[in-house]
């Protein structure tokens, strides 16, 4: 059984509990955010807590521990649950009041919940998946306007992976005006002529942790970046396609509503991107 933390506490998952008052629970007020774990460490977790900051500091929401704090708590929970390869799940919400209300409650009075598990996943860097790259389909993206803000409010996410699932395909792409702002719960890119198009940053989609760091070592490698929005009918036309998360890394798109992408093989380019950001990101794993 898994050890969990709840609150200051470390717990079997099957005595953690949470307040059916809390905020998060009632009104999906709250933050997120996943780590991925290799050999034993954490994969960019300087970015992953700087990024919570910001998402707490958007919200106006206090945030329960430090950094330090939080470093150690997901370091304690990955040996005590002997993971290798997973991701380290992280919530904070705004707190129970023990009562529903719209108004925010007082942080004095109402202090923030604060849960972190692991999900051991083995083989989550290996490279079946990726060589055989995922299909995409794309719907309309009606989520609110601050995807900036890494929230738990994720119901039309899972929406869009179940109209992908019911496709034949394995995620979805988001759309707005014709362009493409991201995955479900991921970044979104396409090459052309050997360079690599992706959205640029803004509040229409999360500022990707892995985006910033595979970005970084595509142009340390020499490859062209350009960060401009594209078209679901520029994407269908493009040699290569990916998507980056924790979760995935890089993994190869091969295939938009049904279109295969060039040869229909997970491309080279996304491929060796790959393979730099793991080998650079086990090496600056904490
Ligand atoms: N999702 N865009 C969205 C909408 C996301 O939910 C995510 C992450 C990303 C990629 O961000 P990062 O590279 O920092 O993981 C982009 C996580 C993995 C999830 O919800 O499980």
């Amino acid at each position: 059984m898994r050890t969990v933390y709840v609150n200051g506490e470390y717990l079997p998952e099957d005595q953690a509990r949470v307040s059916i008052f809390d905020r998060g629970f009632l009104m999906a007020d709250g933050v997120y955010e996943v780590t991925s774990v290799l050999g034993g460490k954490l994969i960019d977790f300087a970015g992953h807590s700087r990024r919570l900051a910001r998402s707490l500091g958007e919200l106006d929401m206090a945030n329960p521990v430090t950094m330090d704090a939080l470093l150690e708590i997901h370091r304690q929970l990955v040996t005590l649950n002997e993971i290798d390869e997973g991701l380290v799940y992280l919530q904070i919400t705004r707190g129970a009041p023990g009562d529903r209300d719209f108004v925010f409650p007082d942080p004095a009075s109402t202090p923030s919940t604060i849960v972190l598990f692991t999900q051991a996943k083995p083989g989550l860097a290996g490279d079946t998946a990726a060589k055989k790259g995922i299909k995409v389909i794309s719907i309309e993206d009606i989520r609110w306007g601050r995807r900036d803000i890494k929230t738990v409010q994720l119901l039309y996410p899972s929406m869009g992976k179940m109209m992908a699932k019911k496709a034949g395909a394995d995620d979805a792409w988001l759309t707005e005006d014709g362009f493409i702002t991201e995955g479900t719960s991921n970044n979104a890119y396409i090459v052309k002529d050997g360079k690599i198009i992706t959205r640029a940053l803004s509040t229409d989609i999360l500022h990707g942790i892995t985006r910033a760091a595979v970005l970084r070592f595509a142009k340390e490698a020499q490859m062209e970046v350009i960060e401009r929005s594209f078209t679901i009918d520029e994407a269908k036309t493009a040699d290569e396609a990916f998507i980056t998360s924790a979760s995935s890394f890089v993994m190869p798109v091969v295939e938009i509503d049904g279109m295969p992408l060039g040869d229909g093989k997970a491309g080279p380019l996304a491929l060796r991107l790959r393979e730099i950001y793991l080998d650079e990101s086990r090496k600056m794993a904490v």
